[in-house]
């Protein structure tokens, strides 16, 4: 067991905030009383002198709270510090903590996701409230940290968050697990949520630490929410991150988002959607231990080396079992296209993919992706000549623009 911070604590120093001891803080508190007739050592026994509350992602086991009083991201001697039960659940005693709690991050590492049963490698934080118990620390808690860190209010972030997820403010306090039957999208936003960050970040952590990076990737996202006007998808927010792998990123949350919401209704229920939110983590690990940020090819390798299709199963039904395709391209080399979000103008496009390839990859040149808008130049080359300006002239500018947003995605 971690040793309570109260008998720990040996240089109080060291805090910028300043840390008092327990019997000076009841003093204090006795004189700021306004020095009325009422009795000043039962306001203080009264006033609890606990932070508690629950992290979740699933629920997390020996995870370590941190309430970081001198706003370092480290835990310093004699900040409080607790560990999370199997419930997730902590309390963190900030009697020796002489300033205001509100605005202090609570900082949660390490431990078991209960739900996967795998160590949790991510780092949620949420900013400590004026209540003191039920404080939720989440993906979404950890969303609003970064919101804040950008210079809003809690109350503006919270409003933000709420408003780009689809969710009311009141559900980002909501632990997501108690209200799974009811409110199954609050816990499949969360958890993809969760994973896209530490996608992204293990793919540019370069010389930062696995913390750091995530914290920066959700600066990103932020950074999407803060320009965001009107709901979105975990998925689309993602995608529109200046981050690297992104595309990866949503692809992930979507399928996870599709895996869990679909196991959910099952009769497995939390069960169901604990196998699949299990494998989902196999993939994602596989992508981010062989550097190759490719969801099916990760699922096909898992589902060669375990002799199964289920993998691939898991990021490619739901509608999107046509949507990965694995072609060979004129190098012979071979290439799985994921198949972009948005259908629209797809089937304009395919035309272009007789000799481009599926997905227009795998035929003369790579044209999806930035490429994609070069087909315009065309629209100025003599058609006689150029079998590709022959080809462009023959769509009206509007349905170009079609094939061209496709093609980006
Ligand atoms: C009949 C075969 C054919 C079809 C159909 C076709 N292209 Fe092409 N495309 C080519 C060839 C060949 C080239 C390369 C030669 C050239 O640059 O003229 C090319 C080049 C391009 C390039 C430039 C790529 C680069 O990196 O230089 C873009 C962009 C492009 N095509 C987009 C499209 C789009 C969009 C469509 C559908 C509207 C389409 N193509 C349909 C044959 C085709």
């Amino acid at each position: 067991m971690r040793t309570l911070p109260l008998q720990s604590h040996s240089s109080p120093a060291r805090l910028r905030a300043g840390i008092l001891s327990g019997a000076l803080a009841v003093t204090l508190a006795a004189c700021g009383g306004g020095g009325g007739g009422s009795a000043p050592t039962a306001t203080a026994a009264a006033a609890p002198s606990t932070l508690s509350g629950t992290a979740v992602d699933g629920y997390l086991q020996g995870a370590r709270v941190l309430l970081d009083v001198n706003g370092n991201g480290l835990a310093d001697p004699g900040e409080p510090t607790a560990v999370t039960d199997a419930a997730g659940r902590y309390s963190l005693d900030y009697s020796q903590v002489a300033s205001p709690l509100a605005g202090m991050r609570v900082i949660v590492t390490g431990g078991i996701d209960t739900d996967t049963g795998y160590a949790f490698t991510g780092m949620l934080t949420a900013r400590a409230d004026v209540a003191r118990s039920g404080q939720l620390v989440s993906p979404l808690t950890s969303l609003v940290d970064a919101l804040v860190a950008r210079g809003l209010s809690l109350d503006e972030a919270r409003t933000k968050v709420a408003g780009a997820l689809g969710l009311t403010v009141a559900d980002l306090a909501t632990d997501p697990l108690a209200v799974l039957a009811s409110q199954p999208g609050l816990y499949t936003r969360q958890v993809a949520l969760q994973r896209a960050v530490q996608l992204m970040a293990s793919a540019s952590q370069g010389n930062e630490t696995a913390h750091q990076a995530q914290e920066r990737v959700l600066g990103a996202l932020a950074a999407v929410i803060v320009a965001q006007n009107g709901p979105a998808t975990v998925g689309e927010i993602v995608a529109r991150a200046n981050a690297s792998q992104a595309g990866v990123g949503r692809e992930l949350a979507e399928a996870i988002e599709d895996t869990l919401e679909r196991a959910l209704r099952t009769q497995g229920g939390h069960a169901s959607a604990k196998a699949s939110l299990k494998a989902m983590d196999q993939i994602r690990h596989e992508m981010e231990s062989s550097h190759e940020y490719n969801l099916g090819q990760a699922a096909s390798r898992l589902d060669q080396r375990n002799r199964t299709t289920a993998y691939s199963g898991l990021t490619g039904s739901a509608g999107r079992s046509e949507a990965v395709n694995t072609l060979t391209s004129r190098d012979r080399t071979t290439a799985t296209v994921s198949q972009p979000a948005s259908t629209a103008g797809r089937l304009l496009a395919s035309n272009c993919f007789q000799c481009h390839g599926t997905g227009g990859v795998g035929g003369f040149e790579r044209i999806r992706g930035s490429d994609a808008a070069e087909v315009k130049d065309y629209l100025r080359k003599p058609a006689r000549s150029d079998i590709m300006a022959a080809h462009a002239q023959g769509y009206t500018n509007a349905q170009l623009d079609a094939i061209i947003a496709y093609l980006k995605q």
